[in-house]
């Protein structure tokens, strides 16, 4: 098969990207570019991405094995034969590129507006209890010295008093590198959460839900929409992300939500005081001393028959060498440092060590579940190598 076109669905049109109270406006012209990064991704995704396996089979490893008699034999040594292939330096540039393009188009458009943005958060946020910041506190350096995904200044970077702007330019663009395959508000990842905890927990009432590293709320809304009695808190380490996330809960009338800044490695919380803790897309930007603390963290936060869920693009254990090596990608030109680090662990290991039963340890997985007026009936997606909407769902019962 040349091409995967006939399988990976054409994105929408940028017009149709879900507005809340805190979006920025979009100019036709800036509209028109994110269309066409989105365009690009699914373009690169479908088309350009799978001769990089051609790449490998036909000249890359027949190369290697003739200089070394054997066929390479891990992600290290494909790398190695890669780096030399045209094809795949080419995609391998054009991937990184149209995340750059889509940052600095997003940091654009957000800078023309950061006045009125913050204005339009600082309004939602006023006097609100359910916005706790602590001007004294610290992020871990893991996060504060990386601009994870080529984010200009990082999560932290604040330009203004009360500034939002790190997370605007997060929000407007991610659509475009996600070639839309998170939905219309980009949550298709905690729809797929709350339908998974539906499907395998009917009758499950949590009175109190954690969500560790909750971003800009993108995946936290729809599972705290699933369960509207349920008291949830969010817990991130990025202040200028805080303040959007409650006010773009806000807008969308979501109001069961406290937000607050602390480390994820020493939550300040009362031990055994959450049924439900969820993470999204979150262990891999921790780091190796990291994850254990906060594994650790959600055996102290849970009650005995609690369930603990994180959502993550799959373990590397079992994989080829030579997809290894592609899902290696990020780590290497992606700004996430902690990238292979973390998908090359043994997730049993790590929550047995902290201080979980390893019988109840369970994984499956989840899909992204997007607005079907806009996208259709889920095709099957090729396989886009930490892109594709589609993780593996792990977790424990305590
Ligand atoms: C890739 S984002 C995912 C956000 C969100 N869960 C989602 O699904 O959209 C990872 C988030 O984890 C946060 N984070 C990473 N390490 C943290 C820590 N030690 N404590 C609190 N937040 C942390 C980052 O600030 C960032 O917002």
């Amino acid at each position: 098969m040349l091409s995967n076109a006939s399988v990976w669905p054409s994105p929408p049109p940028y017009s149709l990207v879900g507005k809340h109270g805190v979006s920025p406006e979009t100019r036709h012209d800036e509209r028109a570019r994110f269309n066409f990064l989105a365009q690009l991704n699914a373009h690169l995704a479908a088309n350009i991405l799978p001769g990089n396996a051609r790449a490998y089979e036909t000249r890359a490893k027949p190369i290697f094995e003739r200089e070394h008699q054997r066929a390479p034999q891990d992600r290290h040594e494909v790398r190695r034969a890669m780096l030399k292939d045209p094809h795949f330096q080419m995609w391998s540039a054009l991937r990184r590129s149209s995340m750059e393009l889509r940052q600095q188009a997003g940091r654009e458009l957000v800078l023309r507006q950061l006045g009125q943005i913050n204005r339009n958060a600082a309004a939602l946020n006023a006097d609100s209890p359910r916005l706790k910041l602590d001007p004294n506190f610290e992020a871990p350096t893991y996060l504060t010295k990386v601009d994870h995904h080529c984010m200009p200044g990082g999560y932290f970077t604040e330009l203004a008093a009360d500034d939002v702007s790190a997370a605007a330019n997060y929000d407007v663009g991610i659509f475009a590198t996600t070639a839309g395959g998170l939905g219309r508000y980009n949550d298709g990842a905690g729809h797929a959460v709350s339908g998974w905890l539906k499907a395998h927990y009917p009758n499950f009432k949590p009175k109190r839900v954690l969500d560790l590293g909750c971003g800009l709320g993108h995946s936290l809304l729809p599972v705290a929409q699933a369960y509207p009695e349920a008291e949830f808190v969010a817990l991130d380490a990025a202040a200028p992300l805080l303040r959007f996330a409650h006010a773009r809960a806000k807008s969308m009338g979501v109001h069961n939500i406290t937000f607050v800044e602390a480390n994820a490695e020493n939550v300040p919380e009362a031990d055994a005081s959450f049924d439900l803790i969820f993470t999204t897309m979150f262990l891999h930007e921790t780091s190796n001393k990291a994850i254990r603390r906060v594994l650790a963290e959600t055996h102290r936060l849970s009650k005995t028959g609690s369930l603990i869920i994180h959502l993550e693009q799959p373990q590397f254990a079992g994989l080829s060498p030579y997809e290894q090596f592609m899902r290696d990608w990020d780590a290497l030109y992606n700004n996430e440092p902690f990238w292979t680090g973390m998908h090359d662990m043994d997730m049993d290991a790590l929550l047995e060590e902290a201080g979980f039963d390893r019988q109840k340890i369970f994984i499956d997985k989840a899909d992204a579940v997007v607005d079907e007026e806009i996208f259709g009936k889920p095709k099957a997606q090729v396989e886009d190598y930490g892109r594709k909407a589609s993780w593996h769902l792990f977790g424990v019962i305590k």
